[in-house]
């Protein structure tokens, strides 16, 4: 595997795979690898010649200095999983490099945005976006790879990408869970066992109110339901449950079938913000 710690590295290798008519798909991470991490890799390398993966801990898109501190960083044990998987580069910039001065240009993405994510982390799609049109830009990527547990950042990429005009397909891939239906994220290493153990309930909820929505259940007393109980739960701190149109992300009054529809939830477990969303 290959290592780009500059930009002048990166471009000029994937220019020289370019030049050579090599396909490359192209993994943007935020390190703390895990499973779900390592299928965009899997993913990436079945559709393209050559495979990038990045890791950088985007602070623009972090409203809440306390949890960019805590984010994991893992640069050495991550090096090692992305170059068993096959990842053939390495990206890892620093912040200097990406923000050699703060950013003054700022994205909005209007209806995209005003909903769920948007809504409670203030600004955090700006950054979202900024960093990942700059490592388009700076990788030229053939694909790129974003995981479906974040419904709404690939919106809002898909929205960029469109209006924007980059030459790159977008591929979503599928949620990875682990064995009880949690579904993977850096964030559970920071879950206490007991923690962990209530978060799965999260995914249980969704499965629930997916069987009810398919039964014919209405979506308001659907919506109603699992509110009521994750408003009553001890352990659970629920911010948003939300039945949504998947790709214009607006809330649906009715179920219908020619139209995706994803269930959507963020919520507080033992102190560690979690999301999930499953389509019916
Ligand atoms: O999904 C992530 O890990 C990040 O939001 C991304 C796309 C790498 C941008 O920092």
């Amino acid at each position: 595997m290959e290592f780009y710690a500059d930009v002048a590295s990166l471009q000029s290798a994937m220019a020289d795979h370019r030049r050579a008519g090599r396909s490359i798909g192209f993994c943007p991470t935020m390190g703390a690898l895990h499973q779900g991490h390592l299928s965009l890799i899997e993913a990436s390398r079945k559709e393209n010649d050559i495979t990038i993966c990045s890791i950088y801990v985007n602070p623009t898109q972090f409203n809440d200095p306390e949890d960019l501190q805590k984010y994991p960083r893992e640069l050495d044990r991550d090096r090692d999983m992305l170059a068993e998987a096959g990842c053939d580069g390495l990206f890892f910039p620093s912040d200097e490099m990406m923000y050699p001065k703060p950013a003054v240009m700022a994205m909005q993405f209007g209806p995209l945005e005003n909903v769920m994510e948007g809504v409670h982390r203030a600004g955090h799609f700006n950054g979202v976006g900024l960093v990942v049109a700059k490592l388009l830009h700076l990788v030229g990527p053939t694909r790129a790879y974003f995981g479906q547990k974040d419904l709404q950042q690939f919106a809002v990429i898909r929205q960029m990408v469109e209006d924007l005009m980059f030459p790159v397909d977008l591929v979503c891939v599928p949620i990875v869970r682990e064995s009880d239906g949690l579904a993977m994220s850096s964030r559970n290493a920071r879950l206490s066992p007991v923690a962990r153990k209530t978060a799965a309930q999260l995914y249980a909820f969704l499965q629930e109110a997916r069987e009810q929505l398919l039964q014919g259940r209405s979506v308001m007393s659907v919506g109603q339901w699992v509110r009521a109980q994750l408003g009553e739960h001890r352990d659970i701190n629920l911010e948003y449950f939300e039945i949504v149109h998947s790709h214009t992300l607006q809330s649906i009054s009715k179920m219908n079938s020619s139209e995706p529809t994803s269930l959507c939830i963020a919520a507080w477990v033992g102190g560690v913000r979690l999301i999930d969303n499953l389509t019916v």
